[in-house]
């Protein structure tokens, strides 16, 4: 049974042109330095309320093991103590209670298993799964941070998607960092916009 407010969105952070990480994995260019007059600002209380509204995490397991370098780098964990839901088929390390390992149908998962239990549930990379989320028809919007950088090539905020997906704009944030936010309902999809083909 699916919960009918549940509502599942798909967020990276990307360069200008469209990439999540380098080729290599490595995602040092995320550290930009710019500034736009007249842009928001994200205050702290700000981003700890908006984390809050966050039921659960899921993530390929290439972005688990980078978050788990950073953690060993003490750069801390992203995900606070939420449930943290790992795509993979390999045994990796768990560090933590929160995190569970998931392997097998994946449209299962989500619509069986996390839309009874959660309302609010991020996929946060990297882009094999957004790909696969997509593919899938699961995800209801598309959270887009853009940074101010080009960075040449790289791994794709959605890799291999093989099809069109129509989407409908429904926010657009500029920050002081030069950071831009987009939003995007996925058309068609029970959670997307109405006038959807
Ligand atoms: N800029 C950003 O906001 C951002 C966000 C997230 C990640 N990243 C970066 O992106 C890179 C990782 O992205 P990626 O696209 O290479 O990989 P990914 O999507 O994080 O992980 C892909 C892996 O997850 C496992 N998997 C995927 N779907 C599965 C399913 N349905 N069931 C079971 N396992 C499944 C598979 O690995 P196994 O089965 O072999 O384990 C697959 O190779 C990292 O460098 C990370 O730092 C950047």
């Amino acid at each position: 049974m699916t919960k009918t407010d549940s509502r599942v969105t798909i967020h990276m952070v990307a360069s200008l042109d469209g990439f999540i990480a380098r080729k290599d994995g490595s995602v040092d260019w995320l550290d930009t330095s710019d500034e736009f007059v007249g842009g928001d600002t994200m205050s702290p209380g700000s981003v700890e309320a908006f984390l809050k509204t966050i039921d659960c995490y899921v993530m390929g397991s290439r972005t688990y093991e980078t978050a788990l370098r950073f953690e060993a780098q003490g750069l801390g964990w992203s995900y606070g103590d939420k449930p943290t839901f790992v795509l993979t088929s390999r045994e990796l390390p768990r560090t933590r209670d929160t995190v569970e390992f998931h392997s097998g149908d994946l449209a299962q998962f989500v619509n069986g298993r996390l839309r009874p239990k959660f309302r609010t549930i991020w996929f946060v990379g990297g882009g094999v799964v957004s790909g696969e989320c997509l593919r899938l028809g699961l995800a209801d919007e598309v959270y887009y941070s853009i940074l101010p950088i080009l960075i040449g090539d790289g791994i794709t905020f959605f890799e291999k998607l093989g099809k069109d997906v129509a989407l409908h704009l429904a926010e657009v944030k500029a920050y002081k960092s030069g950071m831009v936010g987009l939003r995007y309902e996925v058309r068609g999809h029970r959670g997307g916009s109405r006038t959807a083909a």
